[in-house]
């Protein structure tokens, strides 16, 4: 098939390369030329573990095609996805802006003859019937076009093995043609297929985000509670996890969740919700809880007497991506800076996205162990690997004063204890 994608971001890219690796002539649309000439050069503008690779292979074998020119891109598709940014507006609502011009272009565009358009954004629910409208108004008689909603349920740092295997393919759409299309192009991957109407597609995308989120920020406050009575929150959620009514999964604590995802899309089916006249005060919790955790984590850095020198290992929002957007590292280090603490921060992936996004006052290392260099005190924001069996002694030789504040409970409180650290992890004791 012939398919187009119109954004290159961590969906846009990232689907658009597996669909060419299956051996579809894939061709994305962007909208700056210098992001469009690195694509052509193999370079991605995001890291993901393996992209790099299949990009490379597919622009090879010329099954991978980047433009500016949306003529060029749609000639002839049989399916054009939409993979723009919806960012939360100041109010919470989600941004379409970019998901409404693009409908104009494709619109405009489009060459005769069938086309399905689809939105992999996530977007409100109405906003695919928003883009019918658009497109119908601006095409010519000679195109036909359907539209259906595909959410896209991919996570950063495992996004090309997602595509490929994800749990499943919803597809929702009024027209059983758009829906025929849109099966076949699926066909070599994995996952069930759950057919809907257009709002139910677009719905549950938005639950399934306020699902996760909901989880987390319940596992946070179990472990705010565990923290005053004496429980160790893993001890709890594992053996809750247990029962097969309510799994283990995103049932963890933290420094609360982040991202570009579960933030604004708890935020929009708050707005949607009450637009609608719905209650939508869970989810209220859910943010407030989320938000009450990046300020106990500040708590727990100040909370210790006489330091100056913070250490941070971990700035992305999660590990095995360079994604900062709504990371916990920005609140937190952005309150650090204003107490005044200096802060030397490493990140194996996230230093640049994070530099662009809290310009001064933080200093960066190139590794775990320069980071801890004289610091008085580490601060752990992302789970990553490489900080799992970093040698604990020769960290603790280089730290002036051996404070940890551990939000990601990535060591063993009693290990922590035995080698003389001074160890705060979230609703665990330290017995
Ligand atoms: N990142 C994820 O893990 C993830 C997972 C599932 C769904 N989503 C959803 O997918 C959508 C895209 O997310 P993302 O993380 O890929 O965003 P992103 O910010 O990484 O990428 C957005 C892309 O849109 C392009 N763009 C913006 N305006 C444009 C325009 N007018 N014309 C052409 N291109 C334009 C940008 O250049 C960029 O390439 C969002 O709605 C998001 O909620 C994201």
């Amino acid at each position: 098939m012939r398919i187009t994608f119109i954004g290159h971001g961590y969906v846009g890219l990232v689907t658009a390369c597996v669909f060419a690796d299956l051996g579809n002539d894939v061709w994305v649309v962007g909208h700056t030329q210098e992001k469009v000439d690195k694509l052509k050069r193999g370079i991605p503008l995001i890291y993901e573990p393996g992209l790099e690779e299949v990009l490379k292979k597919n622009l090879n074998a010329q099954r991978l095609h980047f433009t500016l020119d949306y003529k060029e891109g749609l000639s002839g598709s049989n399916i054009v996805f939409i993979a723009v940014g919806t960012p939360p507006k100041q109010n919470g609502q989600a941004d379409l802006t970019a998901v409404l011009n693009v409908a104009k272009e494709i619109g405009t565009h489009l060459s005769k003859g069938y086309t399905v358009v689809s939105c992999k954004s996530t977007v409100p629910v109405g906003t695919n019937k928003k883009v019918q409208a658009i497109i119908e108004e601006t095409k010519n008689e000679d195109v036909r076009i359907d539209v259906a909603s595909c959410p896209e349920f991919l996570r950063e740092g495992t996004a090309l093995q997602d595509t490929l295997s994800p749990d499943r393919i919803v597809i929702g759409s009024n027209s059983q043609k758009a829906i025929e299309t849109l099966l076949e192009l699926h066909k070599p991957l994995k996952g069930q297929r759950i057919i809907t109407n257009l709002a139910s597609a677009e719905l549950i995308k938005y639950t399934s985000n306020a699902m996760l989120a909901t989880r987390l920020s319940f596992a946070n406050m179990i472990a705010l509670f565990a923290e005053k009575t004496g429980a160790n929150v893993e001890e709890v959620l594992n053996a809750v996890g247990m029962d097969n009514r309510i799994g283990s999964r995103y049932l963890y604590p933290g420094a609360g969740y982040g991202g570009s995802c579960l933030p604004k899309d708890v935020k929009a089916l708050i707005h949607m919700g009450h637009e609608y006249g719905v209650d939508m005060s869970l989810l209220q919790s859910v943010e407030q809880i989320n938000k009450h955790m990046r300020e106990e984590v500040v708590s727990k850095v100040v909370s210790h007497k006489n330091i100056k020198k913070i250490a941070v290992w971990g700035l992305a929002f999660k590990p095995d991506t360079d994604d900062v957007r709504e990371a916990p590292a920005f609140y937190i280090l952005s309150e650090l800076v204003k107490k005044g603490f200096t802060i030397t921060a490493y990140d194996p992936e996230a230093v640049s996205t994070f530099r662009a996004l809290l310009p001064s006052g933080i200093a960066y290392a190139s590794s775990t162990y320069e980071t801890v260099k004289e610091a008085d005190l580490l601060l752990i924001l992302t789970e990553w690997n490489e900080f799992k069996q970093v040698d604990l002694q020769k960290v603790y030789a280089q730290m002036a004063q051996k404070n940890i504040v551990d939000a990601r409970n990535i060591y063993d409180p009693s290990t922590m204890n035995t080698l003389g650290f001074s160890y705060m992890s979230v609703g665990r004791t330290n017995t």
